[in-house]
């Protein structure tokens, strides 16, 4: 059967209410150019309706003077736009090359098992929304797994699986290095730029990522001080760049100048 593309199915769906509709106005405000609004406009839609729905495409064109299919287009094209309604938690498990290698795939085939469900799909209970994810830039604590965007480090299939027993069991839990885990709409809705006082829980970085900073110090080394290096020091950035001005106006002339003399050779 094909999908209406207008008509009953789209008409009957439920308009945003005016408080969220108020909050879609409040985003775009924020921005000179409005239509920078839209990526956290379309987290907001998620933080309320679950997914990207045609109603909150439709509300965002409007807002931002954008037709829908160009709003659509955005939204299908970043992987953190959702189309089909997730769960009270997202769990994606880094399957790229590190953390592959490290386990994830492993992870990724035990959760299937373990939750019943493919990529993509939600628990029948509606709790849990397992997708494969791409690198997090979390490869130092390889292999990885997500909950609503947190990060759980150096995760096995067995510390996964705990993992997600927690989490529909309603149990506390706290990422590796970040906030208490929220449900995946609220997560949603700090996205869309409004804070829940959770940014500074947890710690924000784990001794992998500090190792060199350790060595470096363990070893007194430090960052360059610039001297005899131009460009560096705050009056050899004024310097640099009034003699880069000069060169690239020396060279326009040059360009120019050249061209003008093919032209007369070209005359003559
Ligand atoms: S490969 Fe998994 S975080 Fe980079």
């Amino acid at each position: 059967m094909t999908e209406p593309t207008s008509g009953k199915a789209e008409a009957d769906e439920p308009k945003l209410s005016s408080q969220v509709m108020s909050e879609l106005h409040e985003i775009a405000g924020r921005y000179p150019q409005a239509r920078s609004a839209l990526l956290p406009m379309l987290h907001l839609v998620q933080s309320v309706e679950g997914c990207v729905t045609t109603a909150g495409i439709e509300a965002c064109a409007d807002i931002l003077n954008l037709t829908a299919a160009e709003v659509a287009a955005v939204a299908t094209f970043y992987t953190m736009y959702k189309r089909r309604p997730v769960g009270d938690h997202h769990v994606g498990v880094c399957t790229n090359t590190l953390c592959a290698i490290m386990g994830g795939d492993a992870i990724f085939e035990r959760l299937k098992d373990h939750l019943d469900v493919g990529n993509d799909e939600t628990t029948e209970d509606g709790k849990i929304t397992l997708e494969h994810i791409e690198c997090n830039a979390a490869c130092d604590f390889a292999p990885v797994v997500m909950v609503n965007w947190e990060f759980f480090d150096n995760q096995t299939p067995e510390s996964a699986a705990q993992l997600v027993d927690s989490l529909r069991s309603g149990e506390e839990v706290r990422a590796s290095r970040g906030a208490r885990i929220s449900s995946w709409r609220e997560a949603e809705r700090v996205l869309a730029g409004y804070p829940d006082g959770r940014a500074d829980e947890g710690p924000a970085a784990g001794p992998a990522t500090l190792a060199g900073l350790a060595l470096a110090r363990r070893r007194g080394w430090r960052a360059p001080s610039g001297d005899g290096v131009p460009g560096t020091k705050p009056t050899d950035v004024v310097e640099a760049v009034e003699q880069a001005d000069t060169q690239r106006a020396e060279s326009e002339t040059k360009v120019s100048e050249s061209g003008a003399e093919t032209k007369g050779d070209k005359d003559a």
